[in-house]
């Protein structure tokens, strides 16, 4: 399943042009934190602001977090007029116990995740996520690390078919690969555009086919250049780590691999077979999290018929318990094994 990127890149658009991001299921993310005045509330993908600002709304204070500069500049105007209740920083949210500890809080009322792209970063062309508007191949939310760019170019074939495989859910993950392969051999794939007529010639487009040939290798590539798995795997069991008892952990995913490792998530934390089985019994089956409804929440027809964004999210919450956190494994997870390393070495030797 993509994560809705499709559809003019998934950004909404109006006749006069690009409109600010969304935010998606709003009402039932408020619902589900129910902040009120004098809590603290974490929120780890600030983006536009929108669950920021309504949460603001409520009387609470926020420490926003995104690794997206541009993002925390666009905030600046909202700080500025929260009598100093947003905190904007510019971080990852996987550290996001580190961050709010820095920032003087030692526990928070709550923590919210809305994972993925933001509207504003598929819409610039520059940023180099989407395959509509041409731009360089970059797809860093943040700006370390590797390309989408030094991927395509560097990573051996093997990988670049795992990660349009296993990340993008590309059935034709080696026709991908070989195509890109092959260009690569005759120049560097630089542009966006390139890429995707490459990867559209490599698996056609059918009669029918609701979605652009290059929808999922683009996601899979984009998953793997911001470690995103990886960084919501490490951010629940940060949220685990800073959340007072009675605190709320709400999270928002677009795709399959998102949603399932949330679901790992609160089968682990909150299951009656909680925990480690290296643990001591009674550690082990103390449950971290309480769940009132355990199987994910969608959002509704009204606001999918108006935001095509909306129809793959999910949202799956929790209530921490007093018991105290635990060591975060992450093999519980069962991520795809790819090193982005691997890359970064090969693009620095060259
Ligand atoms: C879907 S948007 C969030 C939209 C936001 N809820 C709103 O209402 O405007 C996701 C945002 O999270 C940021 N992000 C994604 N992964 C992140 C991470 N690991 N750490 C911090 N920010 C991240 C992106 O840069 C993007 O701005």
């Amino acid at each position: 399943m993509t994560d809705g990127s499709e559809g003019a890149s998934g950004a909404p658009q109006t006749a006069g042009g690009p409109v600010r991001h969304v935010p998606v299921m709003l009402n039932e993310v408020l619902d589900c934190l129910n902040p009120v005045s004098g809590e603290t509330i974490i929120d780890g993908t600030f983006g536009a602001g929108g669950y920021s600002s309504a949460i603001l709304d409520k009387g609470a204070t926020v420490i926003a977090i995104d690794r997206d500069p541009d993002a925390i500049v666009g905030g600046a105007p909202l700080a500025d007029t929260s009598d100093g209740r947003l905190k904007l920083v510019a971080g990852e949210f996987a550290e996001l116990d580190v961050i709010a500890n820095a920032a003087g809080f030692d526990a928070v009322d709550g923590v919210v995740l809305d994972i993925g792209v933001s509207s504003m970063q598929l819409d610039e062309a520059e940023r180099g996520f989407s395959f509509r508007q041409d731009g360089p191949l970059d797809m860093r939310m943040g700006q370390a690390g590797p390309s989408a760019a030094d991927v395509v170019n560097h990573a051996d074939q093997a990988t670049l078919t795992r990660i349009f495989g296993l990340l993008g859910e590309e059935r034709q993950a080696p026709r991908v690969s070989s195509a890109i392969v092959k260009a690569r051999a005759k120049a560097p794939i630089t542009r966006t555009s390139e890429l995707a007529r490459i990867i559209e010639a490599a698996v056609g487009k059918k009669p029918g086919d609701r979605i652009h040939p290059a929808t999922r290798s683009f996601q899979g590539l984009r998953i793997f250049v911001n470690g995103e798995l990886e960084q919501l795997a490490k951010g629940l069991f940060a949220a685990e780590r800073i959340l007072k008892p009675g605190g709320r952990l709400v999270v928002v995913t677009f795709h399959s691999l998102e949603d399932r490792i949330v679901k790992r998530f609160f089968q682990d934390r909150a299951g009656k077979a909680s925990g480690s089985r290296h643990l001591p019994q009674a550690e082990a089956s103390e449950p971290l999290f309480s769940q009132s409804e355990r199987s994910a929440l969608a959002a509704g027809e009204e606001e999918t018929a108006d935001n095509p964004r909306a129809r793959s999210a999910k949202l799956r919450w929790g209530v921490r318990t007093a018991a105290p956190s635990r060591k975060g494994d992450l093999s519980i997870f069962k991520l795809p094994r790819l090193a982005i390393e691997q890359v970064n070495s090969r693009a620095q030797t060259r």
